[in-house]
């Protein structure tokens, strides 16, 4: 079947779905990190399908895609969509999957949400332990550089002292597959037949971690935003729920893995010469790793 619409510049679909019809294609607002998204409606042998197309450079999220392509249906888990091509280029590789509806609409943060999205991560965690995800990114000592770097402070140098003591006892916690990115713009939230359901995209950050590291967002956001620590609440119930792990050990975990990442803003924002945020960041992640030390000893 011959294409009726002019791909955009820049697209890999005719690659991707030779014997399809696309019929319309309309680009996606990206996130920070993909280079474009594009979602295009084809019609195959079988009927009419979306298909999203993502460019991306993220080495774990092209390594988890070929994973999830491998297996016949594109898909391992259905907390994520299925894998339906992939053109890798030199530089850049093009992923096409299922669209997913309802993708970054917020819903009232109550506790069923919590415990879908709760749910679905470690559905989502037990699907996909055949697979090769990297470890926890490893925190330790760029954590104590960081601080040793910061101005006098009062407090900062017993905080500085805690930090080895704290990630010890962060890898000691139960583990999971985390998605490390769970925050609205990146799942979906919606009723089907069978009741609230849960799906995430955006999985280039997944990695083997403490269960309570996918907090780490909604943790950050809490700092600006009522609705998130009140969200942030629901879930770390629902994990400890679901996990039996102790909503102090999730608590800490989230809020330590938020430090880490506020770590790594910081020290892309001092890359950058953005000295101003970047001392921000460092405010941030003191502020995270203080968190992190008061959750371990309460
Ligand atoms: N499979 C999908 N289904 C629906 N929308 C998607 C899908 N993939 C991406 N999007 C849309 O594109 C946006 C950016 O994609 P994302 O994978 O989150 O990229 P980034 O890594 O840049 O955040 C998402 O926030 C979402 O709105
Ligand atoms: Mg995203």
């Amino acid at each position: 079947m011959a294409g009726d619409s002019t791909p955009p510049v820049g697209s890999e679909v005719r690659r991707a779905f030779p014997r399809c019809a696309c019929l319309e294609t309309r680009p996606l607002k990206a996130g920070k990190a993909a280079e474009a998204v594009f979602v295009h409606q084809l019609v195959g042998v079988f009927g009419p399908f979306d298909a999203v197309e993502k460019i991306t450079r993220k080495q774990n999220e092209i390594r988890i895609s070929r994973q999830l392509l491998e297996h016949p249906e594109g898909r391992l888990t259905d907390a994520l969509p299925r894998l339906l091509a992939m053109v890798e280029q030199e530089d850049r590789t093009h992923l096409f999957m299922e669209h997913i509806s309802g993708v970054g609409e917020r819903r009232e943060p109550d506790r069923s949400v919590a415990l879908t999205v709760v749910r679905a991560l470690l559905r989502m965690s037990d699907d996909l332990g055949g697979l090769q995800v990297a470890p926890a990114p490893t925190i330790q000592a760029r954590m104590v550089e960081a601080l040793c770097g910061a101005p006098d402070e009062p407090g900062l140098a017993a905080l500085r002292d805690a930090v080895p003591e704290l990630c010890a006892r962060y890898r000691a916690l139960p583990q999971a597959i985390c998605h490390d990115d769970v925050w609205w713009p990146n799942m979906a939230v919606r009723p089907e037949p069978k009741g609230l359901a849960c799906r995430f995209i955006d999985f280039g950050r997944l990695s083997r971690n403490a269960v309570g590291a996918d907090l780490q967002c909604f943790a950050r956001m809490s700092l600006k935003d009522e609705g998130a620590g009140v969200m942030l609440e629901h879930l770390v119930h629902g994990f400890a729920a679901e996990t039996g792990v102790p909503k102090r050990d999730i608590r800490f975990a989230g809020a330590l893995h938020a430090a880490f990442r506020s770590l790594k803003r910081m020290q892309r924002l001092r890359k950058q010469g953005a000295t101003r945020e970047a001392e921000k960041e460092r405010v941030t992640f003191a502020n995270f790793v203080r968190a992190a030390r008061d959750h371990a000893s309460s």
